[in-house]
């Protein structure tokens, strides 16, 4: 039996809770991590908060689609234990929460092009940790900074807390699962299935022995003639995010773009 919940109370903290955070609108992908939870066998608890603070741009955040009834839906749906629905001042009450700043790989990438967001991202993560004290966290490997980022934050504060990784979920045509994506018409998410379909072309041509710098080319060739607006295609080292050396082993290469101007971030892993 789900219960749906607005604080958190002894019986949650007594429990060893495995803990899925969203801002909602919740999709396959959402669904794909409590079912990562759930395997766990500890108490799944899905938390649906809207996080004003980890938006640069106040019209994004008013546009963030809030489907709640269907949220809720859903994860009963999933077998989900505990949903988590806090106000506000509840995550941010009026005696403040301690703002947490990240390492200088939150400057880069989406950090560079959407400045603050990954502070807000880690003082609502860190809030909600405090507040649920779970054992284990699952975060989709599809906002990849922000993985790094909180797997960075976990070992800075020392939290005891084992974060699981769950798998970008694609729709058919390979475009990454997003809440955003609902903001698509049906011919958008069609033009936005080639960013994935771009990415794996930069993975082959560095599998072929193509220099980064030749493959990310084409890549933004292969991103302009979809008429995507790119804003970023880069390749770093998936240990700490750095430019890959000769010592890389294993590569990530990142994106953000925009179709019918929505912005979607996506990522591939490329073994060396
Ligand atoms: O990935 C998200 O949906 C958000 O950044 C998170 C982790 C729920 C924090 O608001």
């Amino acid at each position: 039996m789900t219960k749906v919940i607005n604080t958190i109370n002894d019986d949650i903290l007594s429990e060893n809770i495995c803990f899925i955070p969203t801002m909602g609108a919740i999709h396959e992908g959402h669904l794909s991590l409590v079912d990562i939870g759930k395997e766990t066998n500890l108490k799944t608890l899905v938390s649906i908060f809207l996080n004003r603070r980890q938006f640069n741009n106040d019209d994004d955040f008013k546009n963030y689609p809030i489907e709640l009834e269907q949220d809720i839906e859903f994860l009963k749906s999933r077998g989900v234990d505990f949903i988590f629905l806090p106000q506000e001042s509840y995550i941010y009450p009026s005696e403040g929460v301690p703002s947490i700043v990240p390492s200088k790989v939150g400057s880069i990438l989406e950090g560079a092009s959407r400045p603050g967001h990954f502070e807000g991202v880690l003082t609502v993560v860190n809030r909600l940790f405090d507040l649920i004290k779970p054992s284990h966290a699952v975060f989709g490997k599809k906002d990849a900074q922000q993985l790094f980022l909180i797997k960075d934050m976990v070992n800075r504060l020392d939290l005891n807390i084992e974060i699981i990784e769950g798998e970008i979920f694609r729709d058919i045509n390979g475009l990454a699962l997003s809440s955003r994506n609902k903001h698509l018409s049906q011919d958008a998410k069609l033009i936005a299935a080639n960013i994935f379909k771009s990415l794996q072309k930069v993975a082959k041509e560095i599998n072929l022995g193509k220099s980064f710098e030749e493959s990310v080319e084409l890549g933004i060739n292969s991103f302009n003639q979809n008429e995507i607006d790119l804003d970023y295609l880069e390749i770093v080292d998936e240990e700490n995010f750095n430019y890959p050396n000769k010592y890389s082993k294993k590569l990530k290469l990142l994106t953000a773009a925009y179709v019918e101007n929505v912005r979607l971030i996506d990522n591939i892993d490329i073994e060396i």
